[in-house]
């Protein structure tokens, strides 16, 4: 049976693409929701023929406010989405969406964690001097990038490397390991690790 998924997305939006073209297995894009007017990932969806909104945020700065997500929680469920992928969102998700999706959110973010959670964990893991670095797509809780982990990819770090080259080579494989996770939820296969915090 098909799995709705709503991607939501603030930035360019390949990992949104990467959902769209890849093999998400009984998983369909449905919608693409942003929180930025700007964002890449609108255009994207324009050229994919996938819907997309514009997601009023409310008067926060790093997450939504809670009437905001109420409201948004209502919509996606009345849609029959069942399945909500943070691809590049630039806030976080505590309130009655995580609430609703419980479980049934995932997010993709650019280092091995736990190592490296919040902004610009490439550059993180660069400074950090790290020999091997990576993605990681995992559940999402209520702390930052801190949720049960589904699947690990990592990169080796050149010498050569700087702190773009080697987020690009992340992002390549972000766009591999995202929609195998997705598959995975969807065909109810997900293998995921406890959280111990
Ligand atoms: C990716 O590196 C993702 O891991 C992080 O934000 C970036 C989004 O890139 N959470 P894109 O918008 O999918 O191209």
């Amino acid at each position: 049976m098909e799995t709705k998924i709503a991607v939501l997305a603030s930035g360019a939006g390949s990992n949104f693409k990467a959902l769209v073209a890849g093999d998400t297995g009984p998983g369909t894009v449905d919608i693409l929701l942003t929180d930025n007017k700007d964002a890449g990932a609108l255009k994207l969806a324009e050229e994919l023929g996938i819907e997309s909104k514009y997601l009023y945020p409310g008067k926060y700065k790093t997450r939504f406010g809670i009437v905001e997500e109420e409201f948004w929680a209502r919509f996606l469920i009345h849609r029959g989405v069942e399945l909500i992928c943070l691809a590049g969102l630039m806030r976080i998700i505590k309130g009655p969406l995580l609430e609703a999706f419980h479980g049934r959110i995932m997010n993709i973010h650019p280092s091995l964690l736990p190592a490296f959670p919040g902004l610009d964990a490439q550059g993180q893991a660069f400074n950090y001097g790290v020999k091997v670095a990576g993605c990681t797509v995992h559940y999402v809780d209520n702390g930052t990038d801190t949720g049960p982990i589904i699947l690990q990819e990592s990169v080796v770090v050149l010498e050569s490397d700087h702190r773009d080259s080697l987020a690009e080579r992340i992002l390549t494989k972000e766009h591999e390991i995202y929609p195998k996770a997705v598959k995975a939820h969807c065909l109810g296969r997900a293998v995921y690790s406890k959280v111990v915090r």
